[in-house]
């Protein structure tokens, strides 16, 4: 969704504000804008892809804002996209999140002789800022926010004034604190080429740079905040010779399972109070629900509390039982409706955590305790190694409270990864990859596994995918089946597979091509595939994480194939910041 940036210091803004830009397209954007001082405020838009306008750009100066816009009010467009000016062109901002109140102010400002260019709620606010700017930004800015209704990360500069204000209510916005120069960020990317030491704004907060530094206040009154160290290294947000991110962060993900188990352990004294629960509830929201389920298959089987997952956008139609734990699940830590989620649960009372990978998100600062997932940036809109990640931190976690029943399996996972991600599915990417539905099944841990897979199928490739509970297909989903619906199916030894074998029995008897991902050597699950995956023989909770791979794959190489935007799937953005 929207992103923003904004710098002050020695170079020209406007080269960092279209780097920091392009560090933001992953979160999904369909036009960009940039705003500099010099001393007069110069303005330049576009519609469609940062780097096609990269050359355009000839604004100077040393301080200046930019934004990606993800269209919610007003179709996309160039007269709709930031930085939006007051009626005299003097102020300029950049705005995240929605402004709730935007058509009554703009009513008002209308009545008042302010003239309005664009569809948004944004543009309300420098017309605001103009009735009270005599000369001092910051006092300007102060005044208005007041009268804003809703979320927002604003960033505003003036002409002739070195300086930016920002403030954030319910939007993220971090600060970069360089030598002699500061870059605004929604996250940490388009900082770290410039300094690793940030601060995380919180709600609240107006932060007022200049050359001569920075002061951040609440209300009238100055405040110190922490200054955190970026973890992530410049390194993690290049394509390093890959061709896609989601190709790059496939591959990193033995390196993040290892590292996500060692940050759990480093926390295992947090976990307490999950040990202690009399049920959990996870909220979470697309593929951190799908790991948030395989955590709920675990801990009901090996650690036998009741755990269950919601979805965190219905959260808020569930009743919380008293005294119960809620674990926030989220790679971002940004998503609007499991923010929402977990602030209910806290107002019902539960104790609150959140796994996440991003620290210092907005998560971490409403849940009582943190679990980081150590995944790194995940750059691509598809989730992989955060998934991988979370599964990691949920395998963790339930071996420490079970005393180490799953240690075999973590080790198996981590020696055999490679092997997965090595796995041959050509065969499998054609047939499905002209196939107009696919449908993935699967029984016990793997049919979390399959809704991923389907998942991950469906928002690169766009190819209708579906992730079932292998018993369920002959409730419904039976009717379906056909030559033309190819089935991809996880069938891997252990308690699940009789049964699961009968189901392929049954799917194959109604004509629909199989993919069945199972175990080197299963000769009766080679027998029955069209195209049979072999994974390397390890225990049946290993071989489902170990398959999870194999399907990203699977959904990776038929998206190339297609010849779709892997990394940006159309409509899709990777932090969805609205409910
Ligand atoms: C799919 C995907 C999304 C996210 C979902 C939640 O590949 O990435 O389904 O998992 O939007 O995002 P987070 O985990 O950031 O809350």
């Amino acid at each position: 969704m929207c992103g923003i940036v904004g710098y002050l210091g020695y170079r020209q803004a406007a080269e960092v504000c279209m780097e920091g830009l392009l560090r933001l397209e992953y979160r999904g954007y369909d036009s960009f804008g940039i705003a500099t001082v010099s001393p007069e405020i110069a303005v330049f838009k576009e519609t469609g892809k940062i780097s096609a306008a990269k050359d355009a750009v000839h604004l100077k100066g040393t301080c200046g804002i930019g934004h990606t816009r993800w269209a919610t009010h007003g179709v996309p467009s160039r007269t709709n996209a930031h930085p939006f000016t007051d009626c005299t062109g003097k102020i300029a901002v950049v705005h995240n999140g929605i402004i709730e109140n935007y058509a009554a102010l703009k009513r008002d400002l209308e009545k008042r002789g302010h003239t309005f260019v664009s569809e948004t709620d944004t543009e309300v606010i420098p017309h605001l800022i103009e009735e009270k700017y005599t000369g001092n930004l910051r006092e300007a800015v102060s005044k208005i926010l007041p009268l804003l209704e809703g979320a927002y990360a604003i960033l505003v500069i003036a002409e002739g004034t070195e300086e930016i204000v920002a403030a954030r209510k319910g939007s993220p916005l971090v600060l970069g604190v360089g030598d002699r120069e500061y870059v605004f960020a929604s996250d940490g990317l388009p900082i770290l080429d410039y300094t690793r030491k940030v601060i995380y704004l919180e709600d609240g907060d107006l932060a007022e740079v200049t050359p001569a530094g920075y002061t951040i206040y609440q209300g009238k009154k100055p405040v110190e905040r922490k200054v955190a160290t970026l973890e992530w290294d410049a390194a993690d947000v290049r394509k390093g010779g890959f061709a896609h991110y989601m190709l790059k962060e496939m591959y990193e993900q033995p390196e993040v399972f290892s590292n996500t188990i060692n940050s759990i352990t480093e926390n295992a004294a947090a976990l307490c109070r999950i040990r202690e629960a009399r049920s959990v509830t996870v909220v979470a929201c697309g593929t951190s629900a799908n790991a948030s389920t395989v955590f709920a298959y675990l801990m009901e089987s090996v650690c036998g509390i009741p755990t269950r997952v919601v979805l965190a956008s219905e959260f808020k139609y569930f009743p919380t039982p008293k005294n119960d734990v809620v674990i926030a699940v989220s790679q971002s830590g940004e998503t609007a409706d499991t923010i929402s989620a977990l602030k209910i649960a806290k107002e019902r009372g539960a104790k609150t955590f959140c796994v996440t990978n991003v620290l210092g998100s907005s998560l971490t600062r409403i849940a009582e305790t943190t679990l980081y997932t150590r995944a790194g940036p995940e750059v691509s809109v598809a989730a992989t190694k955060s998934f991988t990640a979370q599964v990691a931190a949920f395998m963790e976690i339930v071996n420490i409270i079970s005393g180490g029943m799953l240690k075999k399996a973590v080790a198996e996972i981590q020696r055999y990864l490679p092997e997965a991600l090595d796995c041959d599915v050509e065969s499998a990417v054609e047939l499905v990859k002209d196939a107009s539905t696919l449908l993935y099944v699967g029984r016990g841990l793997s049919y979390p596994i399959s809704m991923e897979g389907a998942l991950k199928m469906k928002e690169i490739s766009y190819i209708h995918a579906e992730g079932y509970a292998a018993g369920e297909l002959k409730h419904g989903p039976f009717a379906l089946l056909s030559k033309e619906t190819p089935v991809v199916a996880v069938c891997l030894p252990g308690s699940t597979y009789p049964v699961m074998m009968s189901n392929l029995k049954e799917i194959k008897a109604r004509s629909a091509p199989e993919v069945v991902i199972g175990c080197v050597g299963d000769i009766d699950a080679e027998e029955i595939a069209d195209v049979f995956i072999p994974l390397p023989k390890v225990s049946e909770t290993a071989g489902v994480i170990l398959a999870s791979v194999v399907l990203q794959m699977l959904a990776y190489k038929t998206a190339v194939a297609l010849g779709t935007d892997v990394d940006m799937p159309r409509n899709l953005a990777k932090s969805v910041t609205v409910e």
